[in-house]
């Protein structure tokens, strides 16, 4: 202990965390269901340092500030609150993701957070409460702790401990092996952030509350479909649960809107793509970024197309690890 290292790698939702019951401890309204990626890594390494009287947080070289600097340091007292410790710490980290684009580059990056902060802290957990911590930092690195498809329990509302209820497990019984076609595009000029519009879109969305009823069934019919390795239903469910839940936001007042006349252009394309019978869905997240789930022969042909259109940067992703610990000294 005293310092560890960790890798972890973001995962797109099939079924989407959209809206916290509890944003202290991050509670969501929904359960929600991903695929953990193999590519946009996130490696940290958390150094405890007696003498300082703060953390010092380095994000790819650059030293981090204000909210971000915040919601680490935050992150820290929980892990220090827990071990019993007071050592602030020296967190360095490296994010292949595209920051901010709607990757879920808070997922890869709290769920490696969290097991190098438990690693140098000495705080044994076992995967499921790494699961719980992770969740605390972002929501969806509850998800990125475990690799392949996951599911991450809202947990009951009346549960005695709620926060205990809450965690991350991987789908044991799924049966797909798909590709996610990730289609790298620009975010326009600085869009709310995904905590901000969750808060908007509970708060003040009309199709909220129906958006959380149809959610429930979509993971029931999702489970089932990852049983039956039935790619055609996986996708079209994941991306009817998607554009359901941007049509709650662009209903919030005032609107969220993600999705950028780039997106819209490789949305149709996917159309375009099932109507020569190719199987390829899509799921867009708070970001312009769209991905496209596919049969993993047809992941090249698919990611040509949509270079073609877009000229954009595209990036085949399969199933990829949970989140591990990469040495400790
Ligand atoms: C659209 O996990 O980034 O990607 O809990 O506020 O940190 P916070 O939110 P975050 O939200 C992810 C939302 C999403 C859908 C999903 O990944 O399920």
């Amino acid at each position: 202990s005293e310092q560890a290292v960790a890798v972890a790698h973001p995962n797109i939702a099939l079924i989407k965390y959209w809206g916290k019951r509890d944003e202290h401890l991050v509670l969501p309204f929904t359960d929600s269901l991903s695929m953990t990626l193999d590519v946009f890594p996130t490696t940290t390494s958390v150094r405890l340092d007696a003498a300082a009287d703060a953390d010092s947080v380095v994000m790819d070289g650059l030293p981090a500030r204000g909210e971000p600097l915040r919601r680490v340091t935050a992150f820290l007292d929980l892990v220090r609150d827990r071990a019993g410790r007071r050592e602030r710490a020296v967190v360095d980290t490296h994010n292949t993701v595209p920051v901010g684009a709607g990757l879920a580059s808070s997922a890869g990056g709290f769920a490696a957070l969290a097991l190098a902060a438990a690693g140098a802290y000495g705080l044994s957990c076992d995967r499921r409460t790494l699961s719980r911590l992770a969740r605390r930092g972002s929501g969806s690195a509850a998800r990125s702790v475990f690799g392949g498809f996951v599911v991450w329990h809202a947990g009951a509302v009346d549960a005695r401990d709620p926060d205990d209820a809450s965690y991350a497990e991987p789908v044991t019984d799924a049966r797909l092996d798909a590709a996610m076609v990730v289609v790298v595009l620009e975010a326009g000029p600085k869009s709310v952030s995904s905590r901000e519009a969750m808060r908007r879109t509970v708060a003040t969305s009309p199709l909220y509350k129906e958006w959380v009823t149809a959610s429930r069934s979509d993971l029931v019919r999702m489970r089932e479909a990852l049983r039956a390795g039935d790619l055609s239903t996986v996708g079209s469910i994941a991306e009817h649960n998607a554009f359901g839940m941007h049509a709650t936001m662009e209903a919030a007042a005032p609107p969220v809107r993600y999705l950028t006349e780039a997106s819209a252009a490789v949305l149709a394309e996917v159309r375009g793509l099932r109507e020569e019978g190719v199987r390829a869905w899509a799921t867009m997240d708070a970001g312009p970024n769209v991905k496209v789930l596919c049969d993993i022969p047809d992941a090249d042909r698919v990611a040509d197309r949509m270079r073609a259109v877009t000229g954009s940067r595209v990036v085949v992703a399969r199933s990829g690890p949970g989140a591990a610990a990469l040495a400790e000294g």
